[in-house]
């Protein structure tokens, strides 16, 4: 496992605090990405079995199209696929920073399959033909075939683990996590996330192929109208069932989040999906309804923008379980820049405890009175046999007493709460009687 250790870059806390941002953009990227690959995967895959069933070569432009939603060529899976995934397990590895290896060696297997799943999914399309019948084209047939499904059990594999994972580590609770592939993948909450993934990538999946063929390539002229009837009509219901499951789907997500994973902003994100839902559904149904499709390329923004605010609202989480692991890092990072600039022979930076009290606690708290928080004279003799207690509390507040609201998290490092608690401690500890 030492060579994962190789990877790991000694980071700020603002750079901390950025990567979480580009871990966020990059899961936006890969989810719908692998979203739609696996779903349009699979429909094509039916509508291939379909169209050698009833010999029917409608059945097999349908599968043609489906697979062509995301893979019009290579540079596309590389770009959204390859690229993002690798990215977002180097960013874990920067912020799981030597907590548990596991988490990242499960990551990189993920990451393989999920490679070897692309190439099978490439091979599958190259070899999608007509049925005709003759011996030579059974044979791509069946070469066909099997790419398929190992494609798709491929694909499916790894995103579970993947999305498993994700879910992992989103809860700096589970971080010391001993467990196997089971542990990972048959939790609850990875359970309900993943289906959610799934149903709403369909529904991207079947909004997608409308817009793709209707409105971007306009390819109307090359087929006929009854294909493209049948075509519209029939991703318009696709996409309007499985977008009708997603506020059950979401609600579950919610109610089996634990609570200290859930804040202001996750709940937030989970109306914001909430209701681009609902006008996503809105408009999907005039669709259908009145046969007029021209929405749909506006309502596949709202659709997307729902999937969009569920990851964020899952990465919220990540955001607050992982505050106190990346205060830890911020300051190994500060240790690292004392020790650099000692050794220049320059002097470091001196943390003030006054300074900081005065500047920044003073806001809202007095000493022997009541104000935005409680007087400082009864926190200070709650923790005065435990003063890392306190410690912990400033860097990371959580609600205590009802009388008050909750204290923000001030941002402090925590050698500068040290030193503020320091500071209390010797200005008012005499006067604590
Ligand atoms: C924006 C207002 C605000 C600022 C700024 C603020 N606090 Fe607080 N603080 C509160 C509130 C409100 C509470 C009560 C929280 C509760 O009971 O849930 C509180 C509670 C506390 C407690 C008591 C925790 C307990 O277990 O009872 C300590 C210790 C504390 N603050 C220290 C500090 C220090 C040190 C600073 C400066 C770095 C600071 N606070 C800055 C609002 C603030």
């Amino acid at each position: 496992m030492e060579f994962f250790n190789k990877l790991i870059i000694p980071s700020s806390g603002a750079n901390l605090e950025l990567l979480k941002y580009l871990l966020s953009l990059a899961l936006i990227i890969f989810s719908i990405y692998s979203g739609v690959l696996l779903t349009s995967l699979i429909l094509s895959f039916i509508y291939k079995i379909t169209a050698s069933r009833k010999n029917n070569n409608i059945y097999f432009m349908f599968s043609n199209d489906y697979i062509g939603i995301i893979t019009p060529n290579k540079t596309m899976a590389l770009g959204l696929g390859v690229a993002p995934l690798f990215s977002i397990i180097l960013i874990y590895i920067q912020i799981l920073n030597k907590v548990n290896n596991d988490i990242i060696l499960f990551f990189t297997i993920s990451f393989c399959i999920f490679f070897a799943a692309l190439v099978l999914i490439y091979l599958y399309k190259y070899t999608l033909k007509p049925v005709q019948g003759q011996s030579n084209e059974n044979r791509t047939n069946s070469i066909n075939t099997i790419t398929g499904i190992a494609g798709i059990i491929f694909l499916l594999f790894s995103l579970r683990l993947f999305y498993g994972l994700v879910n992992l580590a989103s809860d700096s609770n589970n971080w010391s996590f001993a467990g196997g592939f089971y542990d990972i993948v048959f939790t609850t909450q990875a359970v309900i996330k993943f289906i959610q993934f799934i149903t709403i990538s369909c529904s991207i999946s079947a909004t997608a192929f409308i817009v793709k063929y209707f409105y971007w390539d306009k390819f109307e002229d090359n087929v006929t109208q009854d294909y493209a009837d049948y075509a519209k009509k029939i991703n318009s219901w696709l996409a309007l069932g499985f977008a009708f499951i997603q506020p059950f789907i979401l609600a579950i997500n919610i109610y089996s989040t634990p609570d200290n994973l859930m804040n202001t902003n996750s709940f937030m994100f989970g109306m914001l999906s909430l209701v681009s839902l609902l006008i996503f559904m809105h408009l999907s149904y005039a669709g259908v309804r009145y046969n007029k499709y021209q929405a749909i390329s506006f309502s596949f923004y709202l659709i997307l923008l729902a999937f969009i605010f569920i990851i964020l609202k899952d990465q919220s989480a990540l955001s607050l379980s992982s505050r106190q692991q990346i205060l830890t890092l911020a300051d190994k990072y500060n240790q690292l820049e004392i020790a650099l600039l000692e050794k220049e022979g320059k002097k470091a930076p001196q943390i003030n405890g006054e300074e900081i009290y005065k500047t920044k606690c003073t806001a809202c708290h007095k000493f022997d009175q009541k104000f935005v928080g409680p007087p400082h004279k009864e926190v200070l003799l709650k923790y005065l046999n435990n003063k890392e207690g306190m410690v912990k509390f400033i860097l990371n507040p959580v609600k205590v007493n009802p009388e008050y609201s909750e204290m923000p998290n001030q941002g402090l490092k925590p050698k500068e709460a040290e030193a503020v608690v320091e500071y209390m401690y010797k200005e008012y500890g005499n006067k604590l009687k």
